[in-house]
């Protein structure tokens, strides 16, 4: 039975709800949790419900398009990314992700653990003991370099791979706000923020369009995600057009260099104000590893790392906004929906609901040790969204940070710069703002 439909205070006559959103992003998000699991706000004077009820958003997160489309956000995003699976709905989703996902999977994946300790080595090669660096920029370049060089590992595509790296940061910043600023006239102005940004797209769509190319005319397996995204075929035998191969690498690179580095640089801010924590990951390190490098056979046995990274997704979860627009009229937890309808879930509230998590805001790995994990709801612990829909890269982006885990600190103890607050910063994705901390020997 249709009940009557919560709705969020505070919206402003002609704006709505907008300058809130804007304006207090994630904040905003989980306050409206104490309206209830599905509220009424509006953007601007288009009404849009808020789901913070688990079950139903992840029903809603699920659905690959027959019901819950790609919203507002995402159809921002379209003209930057074009039709990767970031962003397309519908049957030509389902036919993209059928090729995609296979370069991903345990099974068989498109990308090898020396390689990818290679690449974390060389990244902290010339950290000296004393430095202080900012962790949040260092660990997203180490998660843009880690995708980069799984998706192309050839040495051929070097000079792409350097043009991808240094020009993904500016694209991305670029990306953040066109999707949290809802008019396009800003994006017109020729301002330098602009003009960054219109650089650093052109030169990212220059280098992908180059290496797929020079894969083309090469011919030679490489070993890699974009070797597999090539060979795959859909049903009728088809290969992917070169079109639709730029489309999913793009993806791929916003989607995997604009999340595992937050993560990572929340998990060593976190290590740095929790020392216990800390001493039990080297404990595993020292007993697991006993001074030798990782292995893709460690993997399995590090349960601390593991319990470090789940509780790390689960508090800094990076997506602060996924959005969704209802295709028909329904019902969402009693509360009527017409058709065409934006809905706005937070990945990273729903992860820090107290009615889940108890004490929520607190950093605490042993939620999921063996015994505790036990009683928490797995199927609402949604880090990676859900269904048709969930991420793709997870496999990658678990053993990434996994193996920066079961690198770094073997080598350095990092210490946070006394007196520095952190904050988040919501932006396309969420990420903390500068995570100062001064390297230690170990
Ligand atoms: C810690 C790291 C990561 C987190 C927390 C994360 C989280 C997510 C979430 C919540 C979604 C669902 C969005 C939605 O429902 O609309 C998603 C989708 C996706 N992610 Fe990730 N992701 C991570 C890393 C990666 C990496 C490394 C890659 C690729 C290399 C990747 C590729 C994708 C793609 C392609 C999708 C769209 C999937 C689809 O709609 O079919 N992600 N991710």
């Amino acid at each position: 039975m249709p009940q009557l439909t919560p709705a969020a205070p505070g919206g402003l006559p002609l704006l709505g709800h907008i300058p809130s959103l804007v304006g207090r992003r994630l904040s905003f998000l989980e306050e409206m949790r104490d309206h209830g699991g599905v509220v009424r706000i509006r953007l601007g004077r288009t009404p849009a419900f808020v789901i913070s009820d688990a079950r139903i958003a992840r029903e809603v997160l699920s659905d690959g398009g027959t019901t819950f489309a790609r919203g507002r956000f995402f159809r921002k995003l379209r003209p930057l990314l074009g039709d990767g699976l970031g962003t397309s709905d519908g049957p030509f989703h389902m036919r993209q992700r059928r090729m995609v996902q296979p370069a991903f999977h345990h099974s068989r994946p498109g990308y090898d653990i020396e390689t990818m300790r290679g690449v974390i080595e060389s990244r902290i090669g010339s950290w000296r003991a004393g430095m202080t660096l900012d962790i949040a920029r260092e660990m997203d370049r180490l998660g843009v370099a880690l995708i980069t060089k799984t998706l192309f590992s050839s040495d051929t595509a070097a000079g792409e791979v350097r043009d991808v790296q240094e020009s993904i940061a500016d694209f991305m910043v670029g990306v953040g706000i066109r999707t949290v600023v809802p008019s396009d006239l800003l994006e017109r102005l020729p301002i330098p923020a602009n003009r960054r940004f219109n650089a650093a797209r052109d030169r990212l769509e220059h280098a992908i369009t180059k290496v797929i190319a020079d894969y083309h005319a090469d011919e030679r397996d490489h070993h890699d995600i974009l070797s597999m995204l090539i060979e795959a075929r859909d049903p009728e035998g088809l290969p992917m057009s070169d079109q639709e191969l730029r489309d999913e690498v793009l993806s791929l690179v916003v989607a995997g260099g604009d999340t595992t580095g937050h993560v990572l640089g929340w998990i060593f801010h976190e290590l740095g104000q929790h020392p216990e924590a800390e001493r039990r990951l080297h404990d595993e390190l020292d007993q697991v590893l006993a001074g030798r490098t990782v292995t893709a056979d460690d993997l399995p046995k590090l349960g601390y790392v593991e319990q470090i990274v789940n509780e790390t997704l689960r508090l800094r979860n990076p997506g602060w906004l996924v959005m969704r627009r209802t295709t028909r009229a329904l019902e969402l937890g009693g509360v009527p929906i017409p058709a065409g309808t934006e809905l706005l879930v937070s990945v990273s509230a729903l992860l820090r609901d107290p009615a889940v998590y108890a004490d929520p805001m607190r950093f605490d790995p042993d939620r999921w040790a063996p015994d505790r994990a036990k009683s928490l709801p797995r199927d609402l612990f949604l880090p990676f969204g859900a269904g048709t829909r969930k991420c793709a890269g997870e496999p990658l982006a678990r053993i990434s940070m996994a193996l920066v885990l079961a690198t770094l600190p073997t080598r350095f103890r990092l210490r946070p710069v006394p007196g520095h607050r952190v904050r988040e910063m919501a932006l396309g994705t969420m990420s903390a703002d500068k995570i100062p901390m001064t390297l230690e020997s170990r």
